[in-house]
């Protein structure tokens, strides 16, 4: 199946069924035109996402919402190019789900089929452009903030595909910095072009989202317990009480000591006060939003510092964390970064990165088998 002839617009479909969330998005020409997502309530009741129940309502949902994604950008199937999809890591099940449903309809179209890395696609989300309602004026997915010291927008984006669309200004300029942090990922990524990315460093244990998530489990709080902890820490005092921060060599992460030391703490203060959560809810989330950040935050200035870097970018699901965006722009001030932080519609799994990580593998003819199988496990290196 070879790609279709340049003249014509190149349409992407972009589905993403890596965990909880079904998404499907349009790109044309690299511009996205739909960006559709069923959540899955079903998991709530749990406390986390439950596998079998997951793959259950992807199967629910594909249709429509491919259907919904096509309708919103206004095009037929019959005009797609080819297809985009996440092909790991994830909850295999999940994942079946998506490359399955893309492999059909790839071969029912004639059209070629490229696979994406999910953790490739959240970093390449900063390079997602939007058509733009009312103007036609295209946009950047992020916001940026320059800092004092920052660099100018020279384009040095395209060194290996000349071909590749011309990112627009608030897209970071190779090399770059991300720090991706979601529930099942902390890692600071090297991030030398499109398909190049180097992990120099990672968790060791813990992701940060997996240690919010469950400190709030402890605190008694809903799930997902991200959006929950940020909400209160608005209201607490940051400084109220101190968690173990860990002490690890190099630009590696480790939460799972400030998670045992949240829950010794609590256990403690519950034995004097039993009402102690009802009492210092906010306090405590504010303590450990701060304590995330602070550990987060500077490992990637070592980084930073080390590799001589200032566009530093954030991704994934915590980068949706109010302390986190903050500190990223005292950061900028700072040291003079220059930062690339997603909208909040780009910072939990969508389809719409993963069409245009898609975008570029199709510039680059690199399409994917019919035989590739999905992969549960797998670094961004891969
Ligand atoms: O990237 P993501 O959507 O998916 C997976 O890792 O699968 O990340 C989900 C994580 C969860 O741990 C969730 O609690 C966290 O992102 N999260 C947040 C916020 N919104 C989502 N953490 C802190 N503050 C938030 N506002």
């Amino acid at each position: 199946m070879s790609p279709k002839s340049p003249t014509t617009p190149t349409y992407i479909l972009g589905i993403e069924s890596s965990c909880d969330d079904t998404s499907v998005a349009v790109l044309r020409d690299g511009i996205l035109l739909s960006n559709v997502t069923a959540s899955q309530a079903v998991h709530e009741a749990y406390g986390g996402v439950v596998p079998e129940l997951a793959s259950r309502a992807h199967q629910q949902n594909i249709v429509p919402v491919v259907d919904a994604a096509l309708k919103r950008a206004g095009i037929e199937r019959e005009q797609l190019s080819a297809i985009a999809f996440t092909r790991g890591p994830g909850l295999l099940g999940s994942l079946l789900v998506g490359v399955s449903f893309a492999k059909g309809l790839a071969a029912s179209l004639g059209i070629p089929m490229m696979d994406v890395n999910h953790l490739h696609g959240h970093v390449l989300a900063h390079f997602i452009k939007e058509e733009q309602g009312a103007g036609g004026k295209e946009q950047g997915a992020g916001s940026k903030e320059q800092g004092a010291g920052g660099k100018g927008q020279e384009d040095t984006s395209r060194p290996d595909n000349p071909s590749a669309p011309c990112p627009l200004p608030t897209a970071p300029q190779f090399p770059f910095l991300c720090l991706l942090v979601s529930g099942g990922n902390s890692q600071i990524i090297l991030v030398k072009s499109y398909k190049e990315m180097e992990i120099i460093g990672q968790t060791i244990d813990d992701a940060a989202g997996e240690a919010i998530d469950k400190c709030s489990k402890v605190m008694g709080l809903g799930y997902p317990g991200g959006p929950i902890i940020d909400r209160l820490a608005r209201q607490g005092n940051p400084d109220a009480f101190t968690f173990s921060k860990p002490n690890i060599h190099g630009y590696d992460y480790s939460f799972s000591g400030l998670k045992t030391s949240f829950l010794y703490n609590l256990r403690d203060w519950l034995k004097d006060d039993p009402d102690f959560i009802e009492h210092h809810k906010e306090d405590l989330a504010a303590s450990l939003e701060k304590t995330i950040v602070d550990i987060l935050m500077k490992k990637l200035r070592l980084a930073a510092r080390d590799l001589k870097i200032r566009q530093v970018a954030v991704a994934g699901g915590v980068s949706a964390n109010t302390g986190l965006r903050n500190a990223f722009h005292d950061y900028a001030r700072r040291y003079g970064w220059q930062v690339f932080i997603p909208r909040f519609s780009y910072t939990t799994d969508n389809a719409a990165m993963i069409a245009i990580a898609g975008y570029f593998k199709y510039l680059d003819h690199d399409f994917c088998p019919m035989s590739a199988p999905a992969y549960s496990r797998v670094s961004v290196g891969v």
